[in-house]
C-alpha cells in the first residue's frame, strides 16, 4: 500500500479554517487564534486529555437528528429515522439516539450489546448484516428486537428454527439489491448486482424468496429494505432506488396478495469532506425520498408504507474532529511535505483504504490562511498511512495541534490496535463543558486479554 504521488501544481486555497463552510461542526469558532467547538478551546482540551483524540460535538449531532425526524415527519404521515450505529457507536451516543427518538441500526453482536447495556429500547433496534452467526440472531430475538433484516435463504431458515424454538413471531425485513448504480466509491456501493448483500432481483430470485418468506413459520414478513451504498450526491440515485422497490412491493401484493407495510430505503446520503464539496441537504433527501415513494404508491395504487431511512455518516461525520499532536516534520523535495501525527491508520483507516479527503486545520493557528501543501502521515509502519493527502494547512510546528475535520464517522468503529496504538478516546464537547464519554485505551488494555 502506498499514497498516490503528489501533485505537485497544487495550490493552497489560503482558505481560513472558518471559511471551510459545511466540513466544519456546526458549533466551531475560532477566538484569539485557537479553535473552538462547543465552547471548548481545542487545544487546551488536546493539552489536558493528550492526542489523538476524538471530539463530538454534542449540539452538531442533535440538531442533525433533530432535523431528520422533522424533515420527515413534516412530509410524510408516518416516518422513522434508523441511526447506523456502524458510523460511531458509544454508550453516550446511543443514549442521544435514545433521547432524541431514533431507532437504532446493529450489525453485528457487539453493537447490539452495546445498546442493550446501555438501556436501549430493543423494540426500537433493527438487526443488520450479511452473515448473522446463529447465536447473534438467538441474542436479537431473546432480546425482542423490533426487526430481523434477512439478507439470505439460509439465513431466513434460521430465524424461522430459532423463532420456533423460542416460542415467538419475529417480524423481519427482506434486504433487496435493487440494482441501482449509486454514484460513490465502488468500496461502499452495495445496491448493484454483484454485492454479497441481500437478495438479488436478478431471475426473480427475490421475488420468489418474498413468496417461500410468506410461507415459513415463525416469522412475519412486514417490511422490505434496500441500501445503495454511501457518500452518495445524486439524488437521483434514492429515488431510483424507491422506484424499483415499490414497483416490487406492487408485484408481491399482484402476485401473492400480500401488502408489505414498511420500507426501509437505508443511508447513504453524503457529506462535505472538503471545503469544496456540496452534498444535498438533509432536507432535499427527505424531499426527494418522501415525494418518490408518495409517487410510486400513487402510480400503484399502493397504500403508504411506513418509511424509514438509516443514516450513519450524514449523521455524525461533520460533528465530529480528531485532534492530533505534530511529531515530525519531513520535506521531500519535488516530492512532497510530510506532517507526522500521532495517529494515523489506525484512529482513521479511511484515508489509506479510499484515499479519502479530508480538511484539516492547526488548531492553534486557526486564524491563519493554510499556506502549505502537506500530507498529514501517521507513526505506522506502512507507506500508505495518511489521515490527509495533499491539502493545505498552515506552516506547521513541532508541538502543533492538527484539527482534522469530518472524522466522526467511520473512523472510531473502525480503529485498530495496528503496531500496539492504543484507540483515542472520546470526548463530547457543548456549552463550553467536556465530557470524556470513552477513556482513552491504555497499554494494558492492549494485554489484558491475552492468557
Ligand atoms: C445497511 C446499512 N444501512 C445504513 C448504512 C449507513 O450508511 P451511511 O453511513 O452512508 O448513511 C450502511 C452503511 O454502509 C448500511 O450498510
Amino acid at each position: 500500500m502506498s499514497l498516490p504521488a503528489s501533485d505537485l501544481s497544487k495550490q493552497p486555497d489560503m482558505r481560513t479554517t472558518m471559511e471551510l463552510g459545511a466540513v466544519l461542526p456546526r458549533t466551531a469558532e475560532v477566538r484569539d487564534g485557537h479553535l473552538f467547538i462547543g465552547g471548548v478551546d481545542m487545544v487546551e482540551l488536546a493539552r489536558e486529555q493528550g492526542t489523538a483524540l476524538y471530539v463530538f460535538d454534542e449540539a452538531d449531532v442533535r440538531a442533525r437528528m433533530s432535523e431528520y425526524r422533522e424533515a420527515f415527519a413534516a412530509r410524510y404521515s408516518q416516518s422513522d429515522i434508523i441511526f447506523a450505529s456502524k458510523a460511531f457507536i458509544n454508550k453516550a451516543m446511543v443514549r442521544i439516539v435514545d433521547e432524541e427518538g431514533l431507532c437504532l441500526d446493529v450489525s453485528g453482536g457487539g453493537e447490539l450489546a452495546r445498546a442493550l447495556a446501555t438501556g436501549f429500547p430493543a423494540e426500537r433496534v433493527f438487526v443488520h448484516g450479511n452473515n448473522k452467526t446463529p447465536a447473534e440472531l438467538e441474542e436479537a430475538m431473546r432480546a425482542g428486537v423490533g426487526r430481523i433484516v434477512v439478507d439470505s435463504r439460509i439465513e431466513l431458515a434460521r430465524v424461522s428454527e430459532i423463532a420456533g424454538r423460542l416460542g415467538i413471531t419475529q417480524d423481519i425485513y427482506m434486504r433487496i439489491t435493487p440494482g441501482v448504480e449509486a454514484d460513490t466509491h465502488e468500496y461502499i456501493k452495495t445496491g448493484c448486482e454483484d454485492s454479497k448483500f441481500g437478495f438479488t432481483m436478478l431471475n426473480d430470485f427475490a421475488y420468489t424468496c418474498v413468496g417461500t418468506a410468506l410461507e415459513t413459520p415463525h416469522v412475519r414478513l412486514v417490511g422490505l429494505h434496500c441500501h445503495i451504498g454511501s457518500q452518495i450526491f445524486a439524488l437521483h440515485s434514492f429515488r431510483e432506488a424507491a422506484d424499483v422497490m415499490i414497483d416490487f412491493m406492487a408485484r408481491v401484493r399482484d402476485g401473492y396478495g400480500h401488502t408489505i407495510t414498511e420500507l426501509d430505503l437505508g443511508g447513504g446520503l453524503g457529506i462535505a469532506y472538503a471545503a469544496d464539496d456540496q452534498p444535498p441537504s438533509i432536507e432535499e433527501f427527505a424531499e426527494v425520498t418522501c415525494t418518490a415513494v408518495r409517487e410510486a404508491c400513487a402510480r400503484h395504487d399502493l397504500p403508504l408504507p411506513r418509511l424509514l431511512v438509516e443514516p450513519g455518516r450524514s449523521l455524525v461525520a461533520n460533528a465530529g474532529v480528531t485532534l492530533y499532536t505534530v511529531g515530525i516534520l519531513k520535506t521531500l523535495p519535488g516530492i512532497r511535505k510530510y506532517v507526522a501525527v500521532d495517529g494515523g491508520m489506525s484512529d482513521n483507516i479511511r484515508t489509506a483504504l479510499y484515499h479519502a479527503d479530508y480538511e484539516p486545520t492547526i488548531a492553534n493557528k486557526a486564524d491563519q490562511p493554510r499556506t502549505e501543501i502537506v500530507t498529514l502521515c501517521g507513526k505506522h509502519c506502512e507507506s500508505g498511512d495518511a489521515v490527509v493527502i495533499d491539502m493545505p494547512l498552515q506552516q506547521a510546528d513541532l508541538g502543533d495541534i492538527v484539527c482534522v475535520f469530518g472524522t466522526g464517522a467511520y473512523c472510531y468503529t473502525m480503529a485498530s490496535n495496528y503496531n500496539g496504538q492504543p484507540r483515542p478516546g472520546v470526548v463530547f464537547v457543548r456549552d463550553g463543558q467536556a465530557r470524556v464519554t470513552t477513556r482513552r485505551e491504555t497499554y494494558e488494555d492492549l494485554y489484558a486479554k491475552d492468557l
